[in-house]
């Protein structure tokens, strides 16, 4: 096992640190520059073919369904085709309608999650076409789905998973692209994207150099019983990814809000013992996240920004951690690697069995 881990303590840090080299190795190949898009031979569908869906759904289970979540939004941005994520597990079970001009999409990192593969039976039962973000190949998944992206970002041991959710984001957006280039998305926006995905190993580095202060902030948080993370639009996923990550492993209670929903009830909890984790990138919604940081300070509430160089956040926040500024489509993929390291800090000032936490398996193939 030492010689597995490289010189890591767990394979949790192994493999977030793996990320630079996994994305590059993922992105090779697959960025068409002469046409401003994706190179997908393994999704099986021609340009006409992807012309004809009308709509996306995409399932996963946990943090697959938040990546998902996620997919859906970098579908609607770069597509403009409405598609939406929900929980392969709520969705096996109510008896979905199945619509031909839907393309459903699963994400799954074993690729042998059973509430995902019985998504995508009952999707082919019902005539649908269902293709799959999957990373573990040859899976019972990648098997039994009509086409694919293979997410490449090789073994994850640790149960908590970080690099193969980073590789799901990243094949959203390229699914995306390949969507929006046979509907309005323009060679130039293509080539934006794709200029923006070529960026995204170097800043990841970047970004895990900072890795002191994440671990100073993430010691700050871990002292708390519960936090909050919160996000607004294309931040959400990003806080219910980070919450979700934090909860896994150091086993304190952290929920994720729509920054927006604040006002509407959870703002009552706020007090110097419940710190927020709050995401602020630099976009059309930079003010708005911000005053409502500015909200939970006035109630004596710690909060620990994840933001982009040169957002002015004045008193609204304790401390600050910086990502790079990216396109904004693809920000939300950077945004969340800081949170992975939060996550992984608090869980070992703990003292917790980082890559073994209790009741979780690494997948789930009981119903
Ligand atoms: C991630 O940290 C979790 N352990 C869990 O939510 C996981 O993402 C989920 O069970 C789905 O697994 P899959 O990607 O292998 O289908």
């Amino acid at each position: 096992e030492e010689l597995e881990l490289g010189g890591h303590d767990h394979f949790m840090h192994k493999e977030i640190h793996e990320q630079p080299e996994s994305v590059e190795r993922m992105l090779t190949g697959r960025l068409d520059d002469r046409f401003g898009t994706a190179k997908l031979a393994g999704l099986n569908l021609e340009p006409r073919d992807l012309r004809r869906f009308e709509r996306v759904k995409v399932l996963g289970c946990g943090s697959a369904y938040y990546v998902g979540q996620l997919g859906a939004s970098m579908i609607e941005d770069l597509a403009r085709i409405p598609a939406d994520a929900e929980p392969a597990s709520e969705f096996r079970y109510r008896n979905p309608i199945i619509e031909p001009s839907t393309l459903y999409v699963v994400v799954s990192q074993s690729g042998e999650t059973a509430d995902t593969l019985f998504a995508v039976r009952e999707v082919q039962r019902k005539g649908g076409t269902v293709v799959g973000l999957v990373n573990a190949v040859g899976s019972s998944i990648a098997r039994e789905v009509d086409g694919g992206i293979y997410l490449h970002a090789g073994p994850e041991v640790a149960v908590a998973s970080t690099k193969a959710l980073t590789h799901m984001s990243i094949g959203f957006a390229l699914l995306a692209l390949a969507l929006g280039r046979v509907h309005d998305l323009s060679f130039a926006d293509g080539q934006r994207i794709i200029a923006g995905l070529r960026a995204l190993p170097a800043q990841i580095a970047e970004i895990l150099a900072g890795e002191e202060a994440l671990a100073a902030a993430a010691e700050e948080l871990a002292t708390a019983p519960s936090l909050f993370f919160v996000g607004r639009v294309r931040g959400y996923p990003v806080a219910r990814e980070g919450a979700q990550k934090f909860k896994e492993i150091t086993y304190r209670h952290a929920e994720a809000y729509p920054t927006s929903e604040l006002k509407h009830g959870p703002l009552a909890l706020i007090s110097p013992e419940l710190p927020s984790v709050a995401i602020i990138p630099e976009d059309d919604l930079v003010e708005r996240n911000i005053t409502a940081a500015q909200e939970i300070r006035a109630r004596g509430g710690a909060v620990v920004a994840i933001t982009h160089p040169g957002v002015e956040l004045g008193d609204a926040a304790t401390s600050r951690i910086e990502v790079p500024r990216n396109e904004v489509e693809l920000d939300p993929i950077l945004l969340t690697i800081p949170t992975q390291l939060l996550g992984y800090h608090a869980a070992v000032a703990l003292g917790e069995d980082v890559d073994r936490p209790r009741n979780l398996a690494k997948s789930v193939t009981v119903e």
